[in-house]
Parts: C-alpha cells; structure tokens; sequence
C-alpha cells in the first residue's frame, strides 16, 4: 500500500455514508452523489458535489471514485492481536466435544497463547501484530482497539503494551491499547485460593499502577467468568483502574450470565463486551447507565455458542457496536465488514445498525469523539468500497470489496483479489 500526503478531494462518490443523520438521509446520514474535501488531515467539506466550494490555494490530489460507496474509516473496538502461536489442537478438540471452559481449566486455551507469547521476542510479536494490523486495513479499517493479556505477569503484561506501542508508530491505522491482565489466572495462580488472590493484587498493585505511569494504556478491561475472574476480582481491578484514571471496560457474560453486564454499568464501563448471556435487567442497566453494548458474533460462531441478541440491546436504547475479537482462541479473524454482517445475521441488527455498529458506535465505544462520523473538522478516516450501495458492504461474504482508505488525510490504496488462474504442473 502506498501512501499520498497531500489534501485530499473525493468526487463522483456514489453514495457516501456520513453516519450523521444532521448531514445526510436517514440513520447513516446518506449522501448521493457526494464529494468529501480533506485538509491537513481533517475533514473539510462532505456533501454533495454540486454544492462543493470553490477551492482556494493549492490544488489537492483529486480521485474519482466513479459512482462507488465512501464510508467513514471502519473501527474494530475489540481485539487481542498482539499474539504468537496458534489454537489449531483446541480448535480440533473442540470440534471433537470437547469445550472452551475445559480446555483452559486443564492449562490449554489462554494459557496455551500465554506460552507462547511470553516465548516470542519483542521483534516477532511486533511483526505478527503490524501483519494483523495491515490485513485488518485491507478490510477497510483504520483504528483497532488492542488488549494485552497473554502476559500474565507484570513483566510480559508491560511487554505487549510496548510491543502496541512500537506498532502503533509505525501502522497505517491508529492502534488504541487497553491493559487486560485480568484475562486469565497463571498457572501459578492456580495453586491455592491465596495464590488466586496474590495474582489479583499483583494486577492492582503492581501491574495497574506501572501501565499508568508509563501511559501503556487508556482502558482496563476484566473477563468476569466462571474460569477467569468472579465478580468480586472484577470489581476490586475495575474499580482500582478507575481510580488510576483508566476508562473501564468489561468481557462480560461471554458463556454464562455473571451480573457483569450490571457491574460493568454501575461503575460506569465506556462499554460491555460480548453480552451472549445478559440478563433483561442487565440490558436494563446497560441503557440507563450508556455503557455501549460490543457484540463479537465471530465468537459466538467460531465456539459454536449461540450469538448475543443485538435486537434487545437495540430496542432498549443501549448503542450496540460490533468487532472481531481477533484471537487465536475464539475468533481468528480480522474481516470486520464479515462481523458485521453476522451483527445482522446472526444478532438480528437491522443493515443500517451493523454499519453504525463498526463505525459511530464503535468510536463512543473507544470514547473517541473525532472519527466514526463524517463531517467538517472530524479526522478524515475513510474507506472506499467496490460497490454502490450501502447494504452491499453486508450482503457479499468473505469478499474483500476494500478498495481503498484514507488515513489522518494520507490515501492507500488497496490492490483489488485477482482472480484464480490456473497454472500446469510442471
Ligand atoms: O474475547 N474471552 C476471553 N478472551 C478472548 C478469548 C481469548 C482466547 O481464547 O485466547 C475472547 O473471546
Ligand atoms: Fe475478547
């Protein structure tokens, strides 16, 4: 991909979705026949072309998108993609009958991940991640939420923050870190019920407060389930981080219905992540509290569990969002525009919610209030789309129809699949 650095004007854009309703129709805020001016790395002029102003001073590179879709830069708000290794014998365990909760009760699962990555130098990590990074951009995205939590003790917990860090500097898309030490219990923690709660003051008193100080991350998220951490741990981490200053986020009710959803909303958690088995009340407290709802179907799919009910979520008023959940364990992808569609497939989301659900509601997921909409001073963080029509980013799957993206003003273009010849055999 290579990289423009210049302003930016988009014409003969078929149909841009602004997710702004104030700029355009309906609950994506659609224009037709629309141009987009970017500036300096923001957003100048988004509209229709016709009503474009006159352009004063240098002349910005022009690309015409001949009738094609513009949506705002896809945010994935949730992934653990700094990782080495693979699941591959879980994976076949599973499809034999065995189970997620099983497989990491015998030292399998996470722990297995943790192996690995604490094995991995800094320099494979990071190119394993920066390679994750650049297939996510080809599917159209350009912010990703990236947890830590295949560390487990200080040391390798700080070491993927760094390594998110080093990756950051030098990816295409902007990389947004939450520190995730409450992920599972280490072998070590396992022991006793006094080396169960050691592990947990070492996250709050050692690893909490050295991720604040160094500025590795601006949320802490907790996995509240039966096998990870009990509600009483979440708390005493969450509530420790928040008092640090972190934003709060919660792995909440992925396999069995824990009051996380509720915990996660009275301490006031930018959002919930997950949500398969939230109670009525739990979807309840979600809307009252604003806490974004993240549903990851690909998940639910890849673990055969059923998927989160995003109709529920939605008719409540909670806002819902959408991500991968890239890991090696329960969701080996990073095809968002895929997630989406499974939002709308699988979690009953209607189409115009699934778009809003990688973009708008993915950026309050992240509390990031500069991208995820189109409109003037906004960041200009688009991607351009092999289609006309905004429901047909959902309707074709696993099909990259990514053509380009702009990042932070800066375009790149993404080379189209060519399509299968065949060649002799020697
Ligand atoms: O979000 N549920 C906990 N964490 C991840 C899975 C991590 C793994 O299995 O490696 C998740 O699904
Ligand atoms: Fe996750």
């Amino acid at each position: 991909m290579a990289a423009v650095d210049t302003n930016l004007l988009l014409r003969g854009v078929g149909a841009l979705v602004t997710c702004d309703p104030e700029v355009g129709e309906g609950p994506l805020g659609l224009v037709r026949d629309a141009a987009v001016l970017c500036r300096h790395g923001r957003i100048e002029y988004v509209g229709p072309e016709r009503d474009l102003p006159r352009l004063e001073g240098e002349e910005p590179l022009t690309i015409d998108l001949d009738g094609h879709l513009v949506t705002p830069g896809l945010i994935d708000c949730h992934t653990h993609l700094v990782y080495a290794g693979d699941r591959l014998d879980d994976f076949e365990a599973r499809l034999q009958g065995d189970t997620y909760t099983a497989l990491m009760a015998r030292g399998g699962g996470i722990l297995s991940t943790v192996r690995a990555t604490r094995a991995a130098s800094d320099e494979l990590l990071r190119d394993l991640a920066e390679a994750r990074v650049e297939q996510a951009v080809a599917h159209g995205v350009t912010t990703l939420e990236v947890k830590s939590g295949y560390g487990l003790d200080v040391r390798h917990e700080l070491r993927i923050l760094e390594v998110v860090r080093a990756a950051n500097r030098r990816a295409i898309a902007d990389l947004v870190p939450t520190f995730l030490g409450a992920h599972a219990l280490p072998v070590e923690a396992r022991r006793s019920d006094a080396a169960r709660q050691r592990y947990v003051d070492v996250v709050i008193e050692e690893m909490l407060p050295a991720v604040v100080e160094q500025n590795l991350a601006r949320f802490c998220d907790v996995f509240i389930e039966e096998g990870a951490f009990t509600l009483e741990e979440g708390r005493r981490v969450l509530e420790a981080a928040k008092d640090l200053g972190l934003g709060l986020k919660v792995h909440a009710e992925q396999l069995t219905c824990t009051g996380s959803a509720e915990l996660a909303a009275e301490l006031g958690a930018v959002s919930a992540e997950h949500l398969e088995h939230t109670s009525d009340e739990g979807i309840a407290k979600l809307a009252e509290a604003g806490t974004v709802a993240v549903l990851l179907p690909g998940a639910a799919f890849f673990l055969r569990d059923w998927m989160a009910d995003g109709r529920k979520f939605a008719d409540a008023g909670v806002r819902v969002a959408v991500a991968t959940d890239l890991n090696p364990g329960s969701s080996p992808t990073n095809n968002l525009p895929l997630m989406a569609q499974m939002g709308v497939l699988g979690c009953q989301l209607t189409l115009d919610e699934a778009i809003l659900a990688i973009t708008s509601h993915a950026a309050a997921a992240l509390d990031l209030h500069d991208r995820g909409v189109l409109k003037k001073g906004m960041l200009a963080d688009l991607a351009f789309w092999r289609c006309r029509d905004p429901r047909e980013l959902l309707y074709h799957f696993g099909i990259a129809p990514c053509s380009g993206v702009v990042k932070g003003g800066r375009y790149f273009k993404v080379e189209a699949p060519r399509p299968g010849r065949f060649r002799p055999l020697p």
